[in-house]
């Protein structure tokens, strides 16, 4: 199947899950199967979610899907991961080799990806991908990660109105 109709259907699946999930724990729980199952360069999927209340602020491994990190507990001046949320920008990193803020998790990973996401308009965790392929997150990538880091917001948003 070629990738543009892969996203494509995985857009739609994601969008149902969003629909019919009973909590954002569930549909984040089911988005890193889904990602992980149906995306092959997906080879680690994970939310970090700030820890509500937390000085200094740290973001903490909530539902993912690959092999265990050593990284449970990341301080917003740490890693990739801290970057994304501290800026509140997506991050995508070709390879992980060149880049000193990255924290390995995997001596295989390549390349990866951290999209924030936001609750009214303020980061509250994020969505991190690693790939065993160097430069796996071009921009058709890049849309489906942030269209399943909003509808995790949009969730989140309605389960705390
Ligand atoms: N590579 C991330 C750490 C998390 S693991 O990839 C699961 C980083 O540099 O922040």
């Amino acid at each position: 199947m070629p990738v543009a109709d892969r996203v494509e259907q995985v857009r739609s699946q994601v969008s149902e899950m969003a629909e019919s999930a009973a909590s954002p724990d569930e549909l984040m729980q089911k988005m890193v199967k889904l990602l992980h199952e149906r995306m092959l360069k997906y080879n680690w999927v994970g939310f970090y979610m700030l820890e509500p209340g937390a000085k200094p602020p740290v973001l903490v491994l909530g539902a993912f899907e690959g092999a265990m990190t050593p990284h449970v507990r990341i301080p917003l001046n740490q890693g990739i991961c801290g970057a994304a949320a501290s800026s509140g920008q997506t991050v995508v990193v070709d390879d992980v080799s060149k880049d000193p803020r990255y924290l390995a998790c995997s001596l295989e990973t390549k390349s990866e990806i951290v999209v924030p996401v936001f609750v009214r308009g303020e980061v509250v965790g994020e969505l991190d991908i690693d790939s065993h392929f160097p430069a796996a997150f071009t921009s058709e990538h890049q849309e489906l990660v942030q269209y399943c880091a909003l509808l995790v917001g949009k969730k989140l948003e309605s389960s705390h109105p």
